[in-house]
């Protein structure tokens, strides 16, 4: 499958956000502590929300449809504690199932972690915490196995992660919520989906104080009850349409966002000449005039997302003047690059360092997603070019963004999906 973009046409309108993926990623296993039954709101409709459920399907979990993006699930039957190697193995966040299980049976299996290629992606930092938490950890034939000797329950443990993790924070969080004793998290991640999912789990009965700071202190609980939870909007879809705006002209309200959770991106648009009207729950978007450069430096929350990067490259492209952009979370974000490249760009990558010389016009051709990033990147430059555009590797985007094709093309985008 591939999308087929004609472009050049400023986006106009309103569109809806979804529910944020990556908060999911860990509330969704989260399901697998609770011993009765829970109703999660702003469920997103991804193929990784998919596969999630079908994992917990095969663990034993009853999950039930109420709307498009309202879920019930019941966790109180599970009877298996090992995740099939060939779905586990399809997704990064499969290894929150380690958390869950391990917090609540004492026991897990779980296969490494797929997910993008962004470079090497170690979980040394979850197994580092889970057995300092007294599980025994074993690594073998790609899966991770993890226990605690028979009849006991992880133990309350201090643990400092070597360096700013959302995975291990949230993975760690997880474990620990049915631990016996209190752990403390230093140099915890500060992400809104930590928030969040400290916000669940209290919601279901869980003590977790100080998820936004960089200590995280979770006293543990004996039992999980059921009870209702509405996910955050994802502030990455978000932020995704507005730089679509940035790079093809137009106006657009988003609606279901949280605007301080965009800071980061609103300003640095602000920067290369968009204006950002801020609400309570909505934002509007127009791009003013000609485009201006911008340096960006990724980091953790409340720094300036990883995950927008490839977005961002997108319209500096089209900026007048040369931009830089430093990636400090992962070694290898930048192989979007060479696709941009076919359409016009003009980028030079160094190690962890792209420098961007705008050009006035992108022109269409046939591009790959190498990612679920880069492929929002592909997206956000064939609205933007003279010509049509073909992406391939979509279902790498598929994975991550709702609705994508109907939602553009309710802005009044030319873009459909082709075998
Ligand atoms: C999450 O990945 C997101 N994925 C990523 O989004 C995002 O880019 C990343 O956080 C940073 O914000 C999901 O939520 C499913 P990390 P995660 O643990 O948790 C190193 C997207 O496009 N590290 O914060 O895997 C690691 O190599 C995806 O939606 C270790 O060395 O990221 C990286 O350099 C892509 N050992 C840095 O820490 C560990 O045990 C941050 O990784 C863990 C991490």
């Amino acid at each position: 499958m591939k999308y087929v973009i004609r472009g050049n046409k400023p986006l106009y309108g309103d569109v809806k956000i979804s529910g944020f993926k990556n908060a999911a990623a860990s509330i969704l296993p989260g399901l697998i502590l609770v011993n009765g039954v829970c109703r999660i709101e702003n469920v997103p409709d991804i193929d990784d929300v998919r596969l999630t459920f079908q994992i917990m399907k095969k663990l034993g979990a009853k999950i039930r449809s109420i709307a498009t993006d309202i879920v019930e699930a019941d966790s109180t039957g599970i009877s298996c504690l090992s995740v099939p190697y060939e779905l586990g193995c399809l997704m990064r966040a499969s290894h929150f199932f380690l958390g869950s299980l391990l917090g609540r049976f004492g026991q897990a299996a779980v296969p490494l972690p797929g997910g993008c290629d962004l470079g090497t992606r170690p979980i040394d930092q979850h197994l580092k915490g889970f057995e300092a938490m007294g599980a025994k950890v074993q690594v073998k034939d790609g899966f991770v196995y993890a226990s605690v000797p028979h009849g006991s329950r992880l133990k309350g443990a201090n643990i400092r992660f070597d360096m700013v993790t959302v995975g291990a924070t949230m993975n760690l969080m997880l474990a620990a919520t049915l631990a016996d004793g209190i752990t403390v998290l230093e140099n915890a991640a500060k992400e809104p989906h930590i928030v969040d999912l400290a916000a669940f789990l209290n919601a279901m009965g869980g003590d977790v104080q100080g998820a936004g700071t960089n200590l995280i202190k979770i006293r543990g609980v004996r039992s999980l009850h059921g009870g209702t939870y509405s996910l955050i909007p994802d502030q990455i879809e978000a932020g995704t349409y507005m730089a679509a705006v940035a790079a093809a002209g137009g106006e657009v309200r988003l609606t279901n966002v949280i605007p301080r959770h965009l800071d980061c991106i609103s300003s640095k648009l602000r920067e290369m000449n968009v204006e950002i009207l801020e609400s309570e729950s909505s934002i509007l978007v127009r791009r003013l005039g000609s485009l201006r450069p911008a340096d960006i430096v990724t980091m953790p929350y409340p720094g300036f997302p990883t995950d927008m990067q490839p977005q961002m490259a997108s319209v500096l492209c089209l900026a007048e003047g040369t931009s830089q952009i430093t990636e400090a979370i992962w070694e290898d974000r930048f192989r979007y690059a060479k696709e941009l490249c076919r359409m016009g760009a003009r980028i030079t990558v160094n190690g962890r360092q792209a420098v961007i010389h705008g050009v006035p016009k992108l022109t269409g051709a046939n591009v790959t997603a190498c990612d679920l990033r880069a492929g929002a990147a592909m997206i956000i430059a064939g609205l933007a070019a003279e010509g049509i555009t073909e992406v391939g590797e979509i279902h790498y985007i598929e994975r991550g963004y709702q609705n994508l094709t109907e939602k553009l093309a309710g802005l009044g985008a030319d873009i459909r999906m082709e075998q």
